[in-house]
């Protein structure tokens, strides 16, 4: 594999914490060339360009990119081009870890959860239909049995390399009979080619309830797309919110690496923002890129960190800005 990682920026905070993440990766010892490039509204105000040629041709090279939150305007304009991203280099796969954080004081102590998020299809397949005449708005939810069944092959094999116990199928087929009932009966078709890891299945609305109440019940969820995106910020507020969970985009040949949080322009060039959640992204990225001595040590400065509530950015009550988190890793990785 190349060493060559594709550096997306994107905007609002994205600049702030991706150049955290970088000065920390340059800090360990490992050998990554980073190429960057950005994309969305910069991009197109300067060159007409949403996703610029010279982006795709990196990422198909590098075949792993590095990337900070891109804004989708909300109700009009351009179709996200994280969505856009994620279907062109058929990442199907979104992987979002929620794990307890040692010392971050939360509701619950152990939550260990991952969502393996269907990534290109669903309601974001961007088949949106509009009769202006009788003012009907129509969306496609779109469910194949190829994404279906890549993704969820993809969950209990990870689940199984990774030694967990559990997946869950979550899902609204008591409604959505044809399209959450294919997802469903793929879910159950493929999880009886794996006996050794139990399998279960809830309803979308269920599921919400009871990760709030008994998030210790569950292990691997594997789901739709929308329902993989309003779940995974659920876990994300189990364990500290969005400064703190990962993400990753993955396909059969390129993975793309991002936080699950997006621009927040509340506190956007402010040098408030929390860089963990795209530093636990980034450490997913040198475990997939085989430095798992550089990711462990990565881990350990990062939880060393976080454990001292003197050295935590604002969003978990500490002090710090963004470039003084960074700082704080640094010297943690050196101890
Ligand atoms: P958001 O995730 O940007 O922010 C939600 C809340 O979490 C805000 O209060 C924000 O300050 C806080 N937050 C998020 N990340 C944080 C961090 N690293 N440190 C500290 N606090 C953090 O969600 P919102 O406001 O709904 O979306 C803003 C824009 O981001 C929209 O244009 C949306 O489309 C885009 N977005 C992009 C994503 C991506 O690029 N993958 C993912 C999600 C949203």
């Amino acid at each position: 594999m190349s060493n060559k990682v594709t550096l997306i920026p994107g905007d609002g905070i994205g600049p702030e914490i991706v150049k955290s993440v970088r000065t920390v990766i340059d800090a360990l010892d490992v050998d990554i060339q980073w190429e960057e490039y950005n994309a969305g509204l910069i991009t197109f105000e300067a060159s007409g360009e949403l996703i610029p040629k010279a982006l795709i041709e990196s990422v198909k090279t590098n075949k792993i990119a590095l990337k900070g939150p891109i804004t989708t305007l909300i109700g009009k304009g351009f179709k996200s081009v994280n969505v856009q991203l994620r279907q062109m280099f058929d990442l199907y796969a979104n992987v979002r870890p929620s794990l307890s954080i040692e010392g971050v004081k939360t509701r619950f102590d152990n939550v260990d959860l991952i969502i393996f998020r269907e990534n290109t299809e669903g309601l974001y397949s961007g088949l949106e239909l509009w009769d202006e005449a009788n003012q009907i708005a129509d969306a496609v939810a779109r469910v194949t049995r190829v994404g279906a069944e890549h993704l969820i092959r993809f969950a209990f094999e990870y689940a199984r390399k990774h030694g967990r116990k559990k997946v869950t199928i979550v899902h609204k087929a008591n409604i959505l009979k044809i399209t959450s009932g294919l997802f469903l009966n793929i879910g159950r078709e493929i999880a009886a080619e794996y006996p050794d890891i139990e399998c279960d299945d809830k309803i979308i609305d269920n599921m919400c309830m009871q990760l709030v109440r008994n998030p210790e019940d569950f292990d691997c969820i594997v789901t739709t797309n929308l329902f993989g995106d309003i779940l995974s910020d659920l876990c994300a507020g189990l364990v500290g919110g969005l400064g703190v969970v990962p993400g990753a985009n993955i396909g059969e040949e390129i993975a793309i690496f991002e936080a699950v949080h997006g621009t927040a322009p509340d506190i956007a060039g402010k040098g408030l923002a929390n860089p963990t959640a795209l530093m636990q992204s980034a450490i997913m990225m040198l475990r997939h890129m085989g430095y798992e001595v550089q990711a462990d040590k990565l881990t350990k400065a990062l939880l060393t960190t976080l454990a001292n509530p003197e050295t935590r950015t604002g969003d978990l009550g500490g002090s710090l800005n963004t470039q003084q988190f960074t700082d704080c890793i640094i010297k943690n990785l050196n101890n």
